[in-house]
Formats: structure tokens, sequence, C-alpha cells
């Protein structure tokens, strides 16, 4: 990827973005085709992945531009059908290049499985030979897949969490697997069926659950950004630490600001086949592990007096595996030019940075509908007729008489384009 500073790009057709992006991303011919045919998905491929399928649930999908991640630049493929956000991360990855980008870095690719052991004799004993036989469990575990432990991946560690419940006492193994570039449910799934039988001899005890964790702690992503006061204003700053203080005073508050980060962490994992739900599960989660749910990120003032954000959540993500075969998850890979789920964490937590930046900015100055009355008044221009220039034209005009109705804009663009 040269620059993902593609001014204009907004104003652009779709046919003509993706003239640009098949040029930046060398899509080949057959890429090209299957995202101008709307036709990502055939019903045979449809059908090998979901249960009684008829059809398909097609999304926009859109690229937000200007991003720099680590000192490189991306181009972010997201599919939403929410108005704004993908405009929005745009703007704020703009005004992020000023400084330099988003710097990110990653935990790495660890995922935690349970196995939950109930109707121990001995808590005691089920403890120590546990531990005495970790050796013998990860192997057993890693014989379940052979070419992520060739790479250097797998089971890693266990670990013991002794439990009281109200079934009584149980202890969960945790297994610690290390899924390299994959999101990783199926291979800790797997070893924690195989090691269950296993559990069970060794310790008297019954085995129950046997599945991974969405709180995913070991798979924590970081970014940071400094956004600067000149171009912000100390009023819009002000205003944003206000919304900041209260989304940290405030759950029913803190949770529509970390909804919008995963508008923009979701598009991305929806465009790119990850399991949205697993990240949303941890991010949620991870937000109410202190015992009260908080924002995903802070605010604060630099002693410049910039505003610096930071983010950190857990993202269980892939770049191989599940369901980045999909063909359109391919191409939107391919697109973001990433080659590790690592780097592709970094750029994940950036945009939920970046969309929350764009978010508190715009909620304490012109508030967000202005945002999606911008894409509404376009896209009436649009259907009157409006091409090129004409369409921001008509579009402006129509917000400020506040009247965003398809006869005014035929009416505009007459009138526009006579002079
Ligand atoms: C809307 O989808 C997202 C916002 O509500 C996020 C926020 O309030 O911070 C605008």
């Amino acid at each position: 990827m040269k620059s993902s500073e593609l001014s204009g790009f907004y104003k652009l057709t779709p046919e003509k973005r993706l003239a640009v992006i098949r040029d930046l991303a060398k899509l080949t011919d057959e890429e090209v085709t299957l995202l101008e045919t709307m036709k990502g998905l055939s019903i045979d491929q449809a059908n090998r992945m979901a249960e009684n399928v008829i059809g398909c649930m097609p999304l926009p999908l859109g690229l937000a531009v200007n991003f720099i991640v680590n000192g490189r630049d991306y181009v972010v493929p997201m599919a939403t059908e929410e108005p704004s956000v993908i405009a929005a991360a745009s703007n704020a990855a703009k005004m992020a290049r000023v400084t330099g980008g988003f710097r990110a870095s990653s935990m790495g690719s660890v995922m935690i499985g349970q196995i939950q052991m109930v109707n121990l004799p001995d808590m005691e004993k089920a403890k120590s030979s546990i531990i005495a036989s970790k050796d013998k469990l990860l192997k057993i575990a890693n014989e379940m897949d052979p070419i992520l432990t060739s790479m250097g991946g797998g089971a890693k560690d266990l670990r013991l969490k002794p439990l009281r419940t109200v079934r009584g006492p149980m202890l969960v193994v945790e297994l610690l697997v290390d899924c390299k570039d994959a999101m990783g449910a199926n291979v800790v799934n797997t070893m924690c069926e195989v090691l269950a039988p296993v559990l069970e001899d060794m310790v008297q005890g019954s085995a129950r659950l046997r599945i991974l964790s969405n709180l995913a702690t070991e798979r924590l992503a970081r970014s940071e950004v400094i956004m600067r006061k000149d171009e912000l204003g100390e009023a819009v700053i002000e205003g944003m630490l206000d919304a900041y203080a209260l989304a940290l005073a405030d759950p029913h508050r803190a949770v529509t600001h970390n909804k919008g980060i995963m508008n923009g962490i979701t598009a991305v994992l929806t465009a790119t086949g990850n399991d949205t739900r697993a990240v949303e599960a941890g991010a949620h989660s991870y937000a109410a592990l202190g015992g009260r749910y908080r924002p995903l990120t802070t605010w604060e003032k630099t002693a410049d007096g910039n505003l610096i954000g930071r983010i950190e959540l857990p993202l269980a993500v892939g770049v191989i595996g599940g369901a980045t075969h999909h063909p359109i998850a391919k191409i939107s890979l391919k697109i973001l030019g990433v080659k590790s789920a690592s780097e592709f964490s970094c750029i994940l937590v950036s945009v939920g940075l970046a969309q929350n930046f764009a978010a508190l900015k715009a909620l304490v100055s012109e508030g967000i509908q202005r945002g999606h009355m911008k894409l509404h008044a376009r896209n009436i221009a649009m259907t009157a007729g409006a091409t090129g220039e004409m369409i921001d034209a008509v579009a402006e005009r129509l917000i400020s008489e506040k009247k965003i109705r398809l006869d005014r804009a035929r009416e505009l663009l007459e009138a526009l384009t006579k002079t």
C-alpha cells in the first residue's frame, strides 16, 4: 500500500472507487467482478457455511481511508449497514496522520480453553496430580494439531482455577493455546475435548464443559493516538474530556461509548469473515472486569494541551481459518494487506479508537445527526440526477434549507446547472 490518504475518495462513484483500490491492492479481474456484481457468495458456498440456507444477506462494503498504524498505511474494509461509521473512521484517521497516526501493539494470540471438573473426591490431590502431569497433558493436547505446533503455536501452559459455586466446589482447568494467525476456536475446543477424559481418569471426577473463553485476556491489543489542539480547538477538547468523564462515571453512558467503538471494530470483523460475537462478548466482559462496567478508551490532555487517547481490549481474531475463506473476506484481507493476526489486531484496535474519537468529537460539537443528514442528502441529490461536484452542492443546500426532499433536490439541481 503506497498511501492510504485518498482525498476525495468519498466523492467518487462506487465504480471509480473500485478502480482506485484495484490498482492500490492489485486486485485480480475475478476479485473485481465479485465485488462489482454483488455476487460475493454462491448459494452452494452459503449452504456449506450454515444450515437451512435460503439465500444471502448482503451488506454495504466500504473502505476507511487515511489510516496509519505503526508507521504503515492501511485502507480498511468495513462492512456495515450504519451510515457515518466509515466516514467517521476516515476523518479521525486523517486527523491522526498529522501526529504520525496510531501506535498499536498486541500481546499475541493465546486463547484460554476451560475444562470444568466436578465431583472431585479430593480437590488438593486433584490439583497436585494435574500440575505434576502438566507436560504430559500439553503433549496430548498438541498431538491434536501438529501443524500449529510445528509453527511454534499450540498448547503452552495449564493453570488451575478452583471455584466455589452454587453447586459446590469445582476445578476449572485452563489451557493456554497459542493460536498464531487463527482465531482458534476449533483448535482450542478440540484440545479441551481430548483432555477431558484424561483428566477424569487422573482425578476421579467428571468433566462437564470443554470450551474456550471469549474473555481473551491473553490476547489484548492496545492503541494510542494524539490529536492536536490547534486542529480540535480548546472547546472541543474540554467537551470530549467531559464526555469521557461521564462514561467513566456512568455505565449507562459507558456502554454507548463502547458501542461506538464496536461500530468500527465489528464492521472490519464482518468484512474479513471474523467472529463478531466472540469479539463483542470479549470487549464488553473486559469492560466490566473490574466489577464495574467502564469505557474501553481513556482520553486526557498532554502537557502541551493536545488530546491523547488510548484503548485496550481483547481481540480474538484471525487472518486464516474460520470464515476468512469467504470470497469477500479474502478480498478484504488482501486490501488490508495484513500478514498476521497480531498486525490485524493493531489495525482493529486503532479503528476502534478512531471511531470513539469521531463519535465524541461529533457529540460535543455538531451532534451525530449532521453526518447522517449529509449521507441522506447526498443520496437524495443523486436520486435527483446530480453527479460529480453537483452532489455535494445540492446536498449542502438541502441541509441548510432543512428540506431534504426529492422535489426540492430536483429544483436545486436545475437551478444550479443553469448557473
Ligand atoms: C451510534 O451508533 C454510536 C454512538 O452512539 C457512540 C457514542 O455515543 O459514543 C454515536
